[in-house]
């Protein structure tokens, strides 16, 4: 069966990517829904009306990451849309935070990616996308977002190597790198201290962001940068030495 995968499909992006993926992938017939609340993953089950299953993991459990393997194993399905959504941050000083905190970060936003990357890779063939969340934070080092912004310059380094890596497959990736959005992310992400006014002038919309990225994977992108603001912030970072961009970003 032709399926879609998608992690964080409990909230957020992810729920959108689930709602918007059929129509941009005409062949998949079943989607997986992945997050570790099950009632909201019912919830989205619901809404979507396409034949879904909802699978409730915690991906930063080896176990559940087993749970996952042992599924592909048992049905064997042609993967071919994986979108790895699920990701978390908090906003604030290193020092600040806790270390379990920090780790929790790079677990699931780094080594649950890289992770379910891995296991489905296996069950995908040619002419298959994987869109992986990663964030315009990946552009810049950021004070004040520190292990954030490295764990989504990870995902960013990581996407586009996996590009040229599968390319001769025909199975192309793409990092979506998006500024703040509107979604439930941002509540989390203030544990510590509150988001900075000006980013909230730069939100976005997450239907906008989620139909972008879906548009750019079918066009073989190997980045998906959602609006002006954050084209410009890439130039920048292209453009300017770190030293300028990190007093800029202070
Ligand atoms: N919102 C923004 O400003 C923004 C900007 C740039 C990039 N991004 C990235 O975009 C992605 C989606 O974010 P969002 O804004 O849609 O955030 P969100 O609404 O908070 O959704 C995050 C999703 O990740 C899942 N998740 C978190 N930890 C998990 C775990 N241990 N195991 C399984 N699932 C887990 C959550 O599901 P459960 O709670 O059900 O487990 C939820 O479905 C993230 O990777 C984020 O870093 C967000």
């Amino acid at each position: 069966m032709k399926i879609a995968v998608i992690t964080g499909a409990s909230s957020g992006m992810g729920k959108w990517f689930a709602a918007y993926a059929k129509a941009f992938f005409p062949e998949i017939e079943q989607i997986w829904l992945i997050g570790r609340n099950q009632k909201r993953l019912q919830r989205v089950s619901d809404h979507i009306h396409l034949n879904s299953i909802i699978l409730p993991l915690d991906l930063t459990d080896e176990e559940d990451i087993q749970a996952y393997a042992d599924l592909l194993e048992k049905e064997k399905p042609d993967i071919k849309l994986l979108v790895n959504s699920a990701g978390m941050g908090l906003i604030g000083h290193f020092e600040d935070m806790s270390s379990i905190d920090s780790r929790k970060i790079i677990k699931i936003n780094c080594e649950a990616l890289t992770n379910i990357t891995r296991l489905s890779l296996d069950y995908m063939h040619e002419n298959s996308n994987i869109i992986n969340l990663a964030s315009s934070a990946a552009f810049v080092p950021q004070p004040g977002f520190a292990v954030y912004a490295a764990s989504k310059s990870y995902v960013l380094s990581f996407s586009q190597a996996l590009s040229k890596e599968l390319k001769k497959a025909k199975i192309y990736v793409t990092a979506v790198c998006p500024g703040t959005v509107d979604t439930p992310f941002i509540k989390t992400a203030e544990k510590y201290q509150n988001i900075k006014g000006y980013k909230k002038f730069f939100m976005s919309d997450e239907k906008r962001v989620v139909i972008t990225a879906l548009w750019d994977a079918k066009k073989h992108r190997s980045k998906s940068v959602y609006g002006i603001w954050m084209k410009l912030l890439l130039l920048a970072a292209k453009l300017l030495p770190v030293r300028l961009l990190l007093m800029f970003m202070k």
